[in-house]
């Protein structure tokens, strides 16, 4: 498939993992495997620097597995990943249920470096691995008329303990636009660090919205449904005052109970510090175009 986005944030000179793909790589077929083998040419360029991979698979939100940040590494093991497939339904001309293997034989799994920004002002930098949804949405057809993208997690209580407590309402739901769906910087992720991805992180594939606070990002995707209504999602169903459909980085709209202005990096032990939050998480030149006329206070 066509690459429709070049990234702008590169790998530091110095990584936890040492050796992983050249940012470029193109990696078609390598079916069941959420990486994209090992390539040098990692491009040295003025960027952000990822987080560690101990980082970013320690301090989680997977409420399935719990509601402590180290929960869902410490539980997340139990999910079975494998068989999986994604059903495509609603508006779409193929519609089916897609084993994942045959998904993955047909994409462009490429790495994004993308910041991730939490909803509760703490954030992080991800070298995702995967797939430009789009791809995806193409694969399926989405028919005329189709406005908006439903994303469902797997529902499985024997293997998620947190599903058996009404923390939230399960499954968890999420829903995008369909333009912001189709937006080449959504990624559906299979690895980081060009490794699989970790169950706790929602293997086998997740969204990654990277310009929307992280809970937008759902994992675990069991079902994909094109539909002409917005979806219901599950933060919005538990507390649609805080956490709206939108849910676009701003930090110029505060959460009801905290600023949005400001952001506590994770990682960096003794050097890591508060930072400003960038409108739209700093793509704002890539999406604020899909907003354009909006009143994003009141969309929040
Ligand atoms: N998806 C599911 N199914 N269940 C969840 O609890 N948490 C969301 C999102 N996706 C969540 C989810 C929230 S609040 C965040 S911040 C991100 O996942 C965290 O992703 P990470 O653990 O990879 O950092």
């Amino acid at each position: 498939m066509a690459k429709r986005w070049t990234n702008d944030l590169t790998h530091a000179d110095v990584t936890p993992e040492g050796a992983y793909l050249n940012r470029r790589q193109v990696m078609a077929g390598m079916v069941g495997l959420g990486v994209a083998g090992l390539g040098a040419n990692v491009a040295h360029a003025a960027g952000l620097k990822p987080d560690s991979w101990e980082t970013i698979t320690n301090y989680n939100n997977f409420y399935e597995f719990g509601t402590g940040k180290g929960d869902p590494a410490k539980y997340a093991h139990t999910l079975t990943t494998e068989p999986w497939s994604i059903k495509i339904d609603g508006m779409v001309n193929r519609p089916g249920t897609y084993a994942l293997g045959d998904i993955l034989s047909k994409m462009t799994i490429e790495e994004r470096i993308y910041r991730f920004r939490c909803v509760e002002a703490w954030s992080m930098v991800v070298p995702w691995n995967g797939f430009e949804l789009a791809d995806l949405l193409d694969m399926a057809g989405v028919k005329a008329g189709a406005k908006y993208v439903a994303f469902e997690t797997l529902m499985r209580p024997e293997e998620m303990p947190g599903q058996k407590y009404p923390v939230l309402e399960w499954p968890y739901v999420e829903g995008l636009r369909l333009d912001e769906a189709m937006h080449p910087l959504t990624l559906m992720a299979t690895g980081i660090y060009g490794k699989t991805i970790p169950n706790q992180n929602g293997a086998p594939v997740r969204l990654v919205v990277p310009w929307k606070y992280g809970f937008k990002s759902i994992k675990s995707i069991v079902r994909i449904t094109l539909t002409d209504r917005e979806p219901p999602t599950s933060w919005n169903k538990a507390n649609r005052r805080e956490y709206g459909f939108y849910s676009n980085v701003n930090p110029n709209v505060d959460h009801p109970r905290w600023s949005q202005a400001s952001e506590r990096t994770i990682g960096g032990g003794l050097l890591a510090r508060r930072k400003e939050t960038l409108m739209f998480n700093g793509y704002e030149k890539e999406v604020a175009k899909l907003y354009k006329g909006m009143d994003l206070a009141k969309h929040f």
